[in-house]
């Protein structure tokens, strides 16, 4: 049976008896709207704690919502995931209030996620990095998990987050989990269910572009690309943002990686009005 905790007083309560035990403590931060993808991550915090806590936070971050994103239209089902967080076996789920987290208002000091907060999704979602590493470190904070999964679907997020807890010292074990996918290969994702059915095939171009660089990357960067944005050519009504292929932990590749450099390629495109995001594994100038 999950534990509900809607303060952080009542969080430190249920946590107690881990702490004084000194179990391990497994976290995965959300936003809600709960589905297979994050199912999936609570899995491996599983794995990885045995035993001990696995606690889930559902809380809809304001921080890391731009002017014109729409904040009120993030979808809010906190009863349907909680029967997930049941189901998958979670100890506590955390589903704190505004005021909780933020007590007194926005917090004056927050993390800035220098130069890799700008590029990518940064660029067109100024301030949303520095949003989502300062509610991850309050979080790290109140919940003092020793690990914590996100999804690799957000790579760019879980780079960060990765980054901030090396670099801050904050102590907690961050992994990546894999992106769950739909039979035809798209990307689990909450902003799934605002595509159309028409959308929803389009949406598959961002996959089948990933994939069709996976195959062709033997013969090198150029060529990786040049397969995707043939698939991205093939589509109607994609609006492709950015098509990249950077190093695992998102630096520049160099110009003439060597056989077997490993690399990730990265795409947003917007489907509708819907932005979605992918991102896959590339062994640059090998056969897979
Ligand atoms: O990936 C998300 O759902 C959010 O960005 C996170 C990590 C829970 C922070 O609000």
């Amino acid at each position: 049976m999950s534990e509900i905790a809607s303060t952080r007083e009542e969080l430190a309560k249920l946590l107690d008896p881990a702490r004084r035990e000194g179990t391990l403590v497994g976290f995965v931060p959300t936003m809600g709207a709960l589905h297979e993808g994050h199912a999936s991550l609570m899995r491996v915090a599983r794995e990885r704690v045995g035993g001990g806590p696995v606690v889930v936070s559902i809380f809809v971050n304001p921080l890391q919502f731009g002017a014109g994103e729409d904040l009120d239209r993030y979808p809010r089902t906190l009863d349907a995931d909680l029967e997930v967080c049941e189901r998958e076996g979670v100890d506590v789920v955390f589903a704190p209030s505004v005021d909780d987290v933020y007590p007194g208002g926005l917090p004056q000091v927050t993390v800035a996620p220098g130069a890799l907060g700008d590029v990518l999704e940064g660029k067109t979602r100024p301030g949303h990095f520095g949003g989502v590493l300062t509610v991850v470190a309050k979080l790290f904070g109140l919940v003092k998990p020793d690990v914590a999964v996100f999804g690799q679907k957000d790579y760019q997020q879980l780079a960060l987050i990765r980054r901030m807890s090396s670099d801050l010292c904050l102590g907690v074990d961050v992994v990546g989990a894999p992106t769950q996918r739909e039979p035809d290969g798209l990307a689990l994702s909450s902003r799934n269910r605002y595509l159309s059915p028409e959308q929803r095939e389009e949406a598959t171009t961002l996959s089948r572009a990933l994939y069709a660089a996976q195959r062709e990357a033997a013969g090198g960067v150029e060529t990786a690309l040049q397969a995707a944005r043939a698939e991205l050519r093939r589509a109607k009504g994609v609006d492709l943002d950015y098509l990249v292929v950077t190093d695992p932990a998102l630096a520049a590749l160099p110009t003439d990686p060597a056989p077997g450099t490993e690399a990730r390629i990265l795409i947003a495109a917007r489907v509708g009005t819907t932005r979605l995001i992918d991102n896959m594994s590339l062994t640059i100038g090998a056969p897979r």
